[in-house]
């Protein structure tokens, strides 16, 4: 019997996602877990880089711990662990530093966003940019690497870090001669990739534009309603395949019910506030139980506490191993005992 391909995939506690989150990384992520051995961590260190706030990362650990829950991640089945309790991660990253070429952080994207920003704005290219965020594919590496992942489902931003990260694990299999560490893949979520926002643009926090995944049904019916439409009036007949409210509809609803959708507004006669209710209708279905779930589990942190540290635990059972097996390939494994 082969063993089970891995999947990894580390979530950055940034806040309560949107629907384009849910959509175009969360569900096809947990997807991914059907044939894969899925492993997903809170990537505590990866935040430590912008937020300095005790408070607010520890809540915001706790909310990313019960929204993937919520979604559908197994804890049991699966592994969810918070990458701070794994100290093996950074010893691994320190192991990697020895291995990446310098000029590979400076070509990645996350950290030339950073001095593009500066440079446009006339500060010096460096400003507010720490060493945490320059070395971030780095530790984003040892995240990889220490878990013998195969494959590491992202966001189309995130491509080029994992490309680094198997830069570095080839560069690390050369010099040993050995395949000491899985060459990862990313992949990346191909159709719900771009959800629309409430404006049509692709749903973003930095275009104002976004529906909160755990909306309530009355902030759900009020964002639903500010979805732009055109001014074709009731009468006239409308086109789904470009109206904002169709395509958000869409990925709620099952085939058959698009098609109704669909008849009723190249027939006319229908307002885009019928077409508003369905939406509201489907997507409510869609959610509801998430947010119930949500709500449960954001209320009992003892709960929640328990499944990190029970987490945590499995997930040093395998780190310890990796990192045993390079520091005997490097030389600097337990010394012999002599006599
Ligand atoms: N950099 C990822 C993000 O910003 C989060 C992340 C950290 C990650 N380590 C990872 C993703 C390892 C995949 C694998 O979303």
């Amino acid at each position: 019997m082969t063993q089970p391909r891995v999947a990894l995939t580390g979530i950055k506690p940034t806040g309560i996602p949107h629907i384009g989150n849910y959509l175009g990384a969360i569900r096809p992520a947990l997807a991914l877990a059907q044939s894969y051995e899925a492993r997903f961590f809170i990537a505590d260190y990866h935040a430590l880089n912008s937020i300095h706030d005790p408070q607010r990362l520890s809540d915001l650990t706790y909310e990313v711990a019960a929204t993937w829950i919520a979604c559908g991640l197994d804890p049991a089945r699966m592994l969810l662990y918070r990458q701070s309790d794994v100290p093996e991660t950074f010893e691994l990253a320190s192991f990697l530093m020895a291995f990446t070429a310098k000029g590979h952080m400076n070509r990645a994207h996350a950290y030339k966003d950073a001095i593009a920003k500066n440079e446009a704005a006339g500060r010096d290219a460096d400003a507010g940019i720490n060493m945490g965020l320059y070395t971030y594919p780095v530790l984003m590496a040892a995240d990889i690497l220490l878990f013998d992942t195969d494959v590491v489902p992202v966001g189309r931003d995130q491509k080029q870090h994992v490309e680094i990260c198997a830069d570095i694990a080839q560069t690390i299999n050369h010099a040993y001669g050995a395949e000491l560490l899985v060459v990862p893949a990313p992949v990346t979520a191909a159709a719900t990739d771009i959800v629309p926002g409430l404006d049509g643009r692709k749903m973003s926090k930095s275009y104002d534009n976004t529906i909160p995944l755990f909306a309530t049904e009355p902030q759900l019916k009020k964002l639903i309603g500010r979805v732009v439409t055109d001014s074709r009036t009731v009468e006239e007949p409308k086109d789904p395949d470009t109206c904002n409210v169709f395509n958000l509809y869409r990925l709620f609803a099952a085939p058959e019910r698009q098609e109704e959708l669909a008849t009723r507004y190249r027939a006319g006669g229908m307002g885009y506030g019928q077409a508003k209710a369905a939406l509201f209708e489907e997507m409510n279905a869609g959610i509801a139980p998430l947010r119930e779930r949500y709500q449960a589990l954001i209320d009992d942190r003892a709960a929640l506490d328990r499944h990190l540290t029970e987490g945590a635990e499995r997930a040093r059972g395998i780190a310890v191993a990796t990192m045993h097996r390079l520091r005997q390939a490097a030389g600097i494994g337990a010394l012999a005992k002599s006599g």
